[in-house]
């Protein structure tokens, strides 16, 4: 078991396997990756993933830029070791496509962006097309790559008006059970995205008091509401001590570094290549070097 040393386990890995993407979200953070380097091979990915696997991490989220921009992407979900749970996070627009063929690669479930059901607000957001997230998401719950997770980025005067309507969709989703889930992000404040920014605490406020039942979850201590057929959870990556006092992930980038904190690139470590002990050693250092961002 991987611990840190303000006693945070270690049970989540997120690995990027590629930096590219076909749509260009004006907000993207790119998973705070900003060196963009030489996309790792599926043997080097899978050789990262069964070390923390061995190394105690319970749950691991294939991430990009756009992860089914990969052709191998089906060959990298196969090479992992047996996770408890196996995600990807997607814009959705390669998903109706690959839904199948990734299930039967051993994908348990997906996170999908969609922050807006409007073609011409999702079009600016994103520059795609809507329909095809839509249909995605549509297809990845016949496979049962579910609960199938939405996120929405919540922006001022973008769509922070488009939370009742996102809310009927997941529940149009879940009248047979829950199969979907909304997940609320709050902007992170990027220089030139400060504009945009909203606290979304305020909604969570709002949908709390109308609540039938909350489920507490120990990612992030984040709460989960259920409203009809709706279910909403809350994210807010920022000026949050408690979330980062609860954070139990590790990334590693596209180029094979190992990322300790999202919000920081000053102290990766390179494990590009590296395997048995010398690969433990570095993944060891990289924990040793986590510290919470947010106090
Ligand atoms: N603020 C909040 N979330 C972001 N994401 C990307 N950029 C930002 C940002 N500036 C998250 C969104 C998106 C996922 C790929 O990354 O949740 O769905
Ligand atoms: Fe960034 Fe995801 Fe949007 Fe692509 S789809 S631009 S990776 S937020």
């Amino acid at each position: 078991m991987l611990i840190d040393r303000f006693g945070r386990r270690i049970v989540n890995l997120r690995i990027a396997v590629t930096m590219r993407c076909n749509l260009r979200c004006f907000y993207c953070h790119r998973e705070g990756q900003m060196n963009e380097g030489k996309e790792m091979s599926v043997e080097e990915i899978a050789e990262i993933a069964k070390t923390f696997y061995d190394l105690g991490i319970k749950k691991v989220k294939i991430t990009g830029g756009e992860p089914l921009i990969r052709k191998d992407i089906c060959d990298i979900i196969s090479s992992m070791p047996p996770f408890e749970e196996i995600s990807v996070t997607t814009n959705g627009t390669f998903l109706a496509d690959k839904a199948e063929e990734l299930k039967e690669a051993g994908l348990n479930r997906v996170n999908v962006s969609l922050d807006s059901l409007r073609e011409e607000s999702y079009r600016f957001i994103t520059g795609g097309d809507v329909n095809r997230v839509i249909e995605g998401i549509a297809v990845a719950c016949d496979c049962n790559l579910t609960p199938v997770k939405i996120n929405m980025v919540v922006m001022k005067n973008i769509n922070e008006d488009q939370i009742g309507e996102m809310m009927d969709f997941v529940a149009s989703i879940n009248r047979n059970g829950i199969r979907a889930i909304l997940q609320l992000i709050e902007v992170l404040k990027l220089p030139g995205l400060e504009k945009y920014y909203t606290d979304i605490s305020r909604i969570e406020r709002e949908i709390a008091s109308r609540a039938e039942a909350v489920l507490l979850r120990e990612m992030h201590f984040r709460r989960q509401y259920l409203i009809g057929d709706s279910a909403v959870e809350f994210v807010k990556p920022i000026d949050n001590s408690e979330f980062c006092m609860h954070c139990n992930r590790i990334r590693v980038t596209s180029d094979g570094r190992i990322k300790p904190c999202l919000l920081r690139e000053d102290n990766t470590v390179n494990v590009r290549g590296l395997k048995g002990k010398e690969l433990v050693e570095a993944i060891k250092k990289a924990v040793d070097m986590r510290e919470p961002y947010f106090i």
